[in-house]
């Protein structure tokens, strides 16, 4: 992609139809590395996003041979090698961790870069390599080089200092062949885990989640395995809310509302016209919205992911509102460019903003930061008056498959140019 990609919205067009979501992204991203820990496997639901074709090249890379049809992925082992990792392919992607924990567990060994991603905070993996550590890897640290080495795993009793998502998976990915049972305490709740969870069980893993603990009693017989990945919740709630601001009875299809249940929360209480239904969700554009003060923590908190679409959806509401950030340093960036959309937002800290609405925005060119201020940022553009032009969408298109497609079969008028 070239960086002169611009997505070009005009807005003020009414949404209406349906709309399917695809399969998690930060699902599939673990997944397909887990994969790996076994000889054929299948995924279901991969949802087309420039992280799964990262991840697929990588996948090749190491001789995994991938055979796609539609949306249905199967990795066939067979061939794979132990080799190191360059550091153009891991920096595209956050998730390129997630084979420093299958790598130990299928080979006892990884040569690795720091993950790539997008740039919201320090974004540290200290609590990876200590749980490496625990169940007994040596790690060599050179600049930004990590060298992973365990002659042998063995179970460990693992306590998290903070509930990271990629911490829990990867730790948990290493532990699956470690011998004897590893216990990780004060793990990450998100649903994205259960389904790689889902999927190391079913090639012979032997995993169980006890509320805050994941319990990992090790083996090394994995076989084939299949899975099918769960709805993005994080895509579904950002067409939900797009649904609030411009819809029209706009049908949200293949949504997983448990998953969703603290924004579902807030966009009742804040009056929006969204019903809920088992596998879907029908939002239309609300006139008066109330303001709120909402923060971002881990699940089954309000998700930092769609903190920054939430921004948007506030500007429009009849008072003021904030929001508070206690994931990330730095997911504020899209105020900027909101503001310059005509919202009137104001950083009171590192960690919280004050939206003051109701305001009108109007299209302007603005660029996405990372992945969910851009999404914050279409969805501003999708109510503008005018034409929005946003720059820098290779971020975009890391997470949310079709977009332009989707969005032009609801209604939106939207291109990439
Ligand atoms: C995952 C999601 C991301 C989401 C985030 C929080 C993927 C691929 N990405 O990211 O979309 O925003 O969860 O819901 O699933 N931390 C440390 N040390 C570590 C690991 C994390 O200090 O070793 C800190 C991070 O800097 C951050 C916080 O913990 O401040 C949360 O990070 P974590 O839950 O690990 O997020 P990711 O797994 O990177």
């Amino acid at each position: 992609m070239t960086e002169l990609t611009e997505l070009v919205i005009e807005g003020g067009n009414t949404l209406t139809g349906e709309i399917e979501i695809g399969g998690a992204k930060n699902s599939v991203v673990a997944l397909m590395p887990a994969a790996i820990l076994g000889n054929k496997v299948l995924i279901e639901k991969v949802p087309n996003i420039s992280d799964v074709t990262n991840l697929k090249l990588i996948l090749n890379y190491l001789g995994v041979k991938v055979t796609e049809e539609n949306d249905n992925f199967l990795l066939d082992m067979s061939n794979i090698e132990n080799k190191p990792f360059e550091e153009a392919q891991v920096s595209k992607l956050r998730a390129s961790y997630y084979f420093m924990g299958a790598f130990l567990a299928r080979f006892g060994k990884c040569e690795i870069y720091h993950p790539g991603g997008c740039v919201i905070g320090e974004r540290p993996i200290d609590i990876h390599l200590n749980g490496f550590r625990k169940l007994g890897a040596d790690i060599i640290e050179e600049d930004n080089k990590y060298t992973i080495i365990a002659d042998k795993l063995e179970g460990a009793n693992i306590t998290l200092k903070f509930p990271s998502v990629g911490g829990t998976i990867n730790i948990m990915i290493a532990a699956t062949t470690a011998e004897g049972i590893t216990v990780i305490n004060n793990v990450a709740m998100e649903p994205e885990i259960d389904n790689v969870i889902e999927l190391l069980n079913s090639m012979g893993a032997k995993i169980k989640r006890e509320d805050h603990s994941i319990i990992i009693e090790g083996t090394k017989e994995l076989h084939e395995g299949r899975v099918r990945v769960i709805p993005d919740r994080i895509e579904a709630g950002t067409y939900i809310i797009a649904g609030v601001l411009a819809g029209e009875k706009l049908k949200i299809n293949n949504v997983n509302a448990n998953h969703l249940t603290a924004l579902m929360d807030i966009l009742k209480e804040i009056g929006a016209d969204i019903e809920i239904h088992d596998n879907y969700v029908i939002a239309s554009k609300t006139e008066k919205l109330l303001p709120i003060s909402v923060v971002a923590e881990p699940y089954p908190g309000f998700p930092t992911d769609l903190q920054q679409p939430l921004t948007t959806l506030l500007t429009t509401a009849s008072g003021t509102s904030y929001i508070t950030e206690t994931i990330y340093e730095n997911r504020f960036k899209n105020v900027e460019y909101l503001n310059q959309m005509g919202a009137d937002i104001k950083q009171i800290n590192d960690k919280q903003i004050m939206i003051q609405g109701p305001t009108n925005l109007t299209g302007s060119k603005v660029v996405s930061t990372d992945l969910r201020a851009g999404a914050c940022l279409v969805i501003a553009g999708l109510i503008g008056n005018g034409i929005t032009r946003i720059s820098s969408i290779e971020h975009i298109i890391r997470g949310y498959e079709h977009l332009t497609d989707k969005l032009t079969k609801i209604n939106a008028n939207i291109k990439i140019v």
